[in-house]
């Protein structure tokens, strides 16, 4: 499910006569990788793609959790969300997801808890949990509307219908739409410019970017001290002496 290359990690969910469907083996594979890539130091940038040219991922498991009572069904929100989808949200390397077909449920949760989205020309994004008579459950709700605004999410829930991939690029849910062929290669180039950039940076700006999501943390404060916090990095001294001496940073 994942390989490594170029201080890429490049993780495939690979379930194809499901359509990748998360169940419970893949939730735990996720979990599992997330927590090692973390500490990975060759690591430093995360690609998350669906195999297959169909979907990315099109939904949690309905088998998996169609017998469930209420307890059970809270149980495997709060445990999906806890264990993988904050923990994406969460990571200090930057997370892309590839969008590369459907998106749909749990798979374009999934795809929201990423910092970055880009997808195929083919792909359709959508959360249908209503029509199944739940609610999206791995953050859907909070993620969706805070990302195209709550206009756009609500209708989108309750209407369950699929967005293409050209209106997903006009109301910001992906920042680039590219032929399947190319989806993989665009990436890779995102990750690329990235990585130009200082990880340190990098991985402070993305929690004080989540700071504002998050209840009893004030974002401005939390950008106050991690800019602080920046300026005792060997990745500070060298960005700015690099750009003192007109020369090209090597973070
Ligand atoms: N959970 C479990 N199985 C799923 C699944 C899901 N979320 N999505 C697809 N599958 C399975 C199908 O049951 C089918 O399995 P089978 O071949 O054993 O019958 C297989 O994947 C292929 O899907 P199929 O529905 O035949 O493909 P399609 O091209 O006709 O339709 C979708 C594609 C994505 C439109 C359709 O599969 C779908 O609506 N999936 C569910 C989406 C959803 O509601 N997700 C939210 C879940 S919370």
């Amino acid at each position: 499910m994942v390989e490594k290359q170029d201080k890429i990690a490049w993780i495939s969910l690979h379930r194809p006569k499901k359509l990748n469907a998360l169940n419970a083996a893949l939730l735990e594979e996720l979990q599992l990788l997330f927590t090692s890539l973390e500490k990975d130091n060759s690591i430093r940038v995360i690609i998350l793609t669906g195999s297959g040219e169909k979907a990315f991922v099109a939904g949690a498991d309905i088998a998996e959790f169609a017998h469930f009572d209420p307890i059970q069904g809270e149980a495997l929100s709060r445990k999906g969300q806890n264990a993988v989808f904050d923990r994406i949200a969460h990571s200090t390397k930057p997370v892309i997801a590839a969008i590369n077909g459907f998106a749909l449920g749990g798979g374009l949760e999934l795809a929201l808890s990423c910092h970055l989205r880009i997808a195929s020309t083919n792909a359709r994004m959508g959360l249908p949990e209503t029509s199944l008579g739940v609610i999206p459950g791995y953050g859907g709700t909070q993620r969706l509307a805070q990302l195209i605004g709550r206009g756009r999410a609500t209708e989108l829930i309750l209407s369950c219908r699929m967005m293409e991939a050209n209106e997903a690029l006009a109301v910001g849910l992906v920042s680039q739409v590219v032929p399947q062929e190319e989806l993989l290669a665009t990436a890779a180039t995102l990750a690329d410019k990235i990585m130009q950039n200082s990880s340190n940076a990098m991985a402070h700006g993305l929690q004080a970017i989540n700071a504002a999501y998050q209840e009893g943390v004030n974002g401005f404060e939390e950008e106050i001290k991690r800019f602080g916090q920046c300026f005792g990095h060997e990745e500070f001294k060298e960005g700015t002496q690099a750009f003192l001496a007109k020369r090209k940073a090597n973070f």
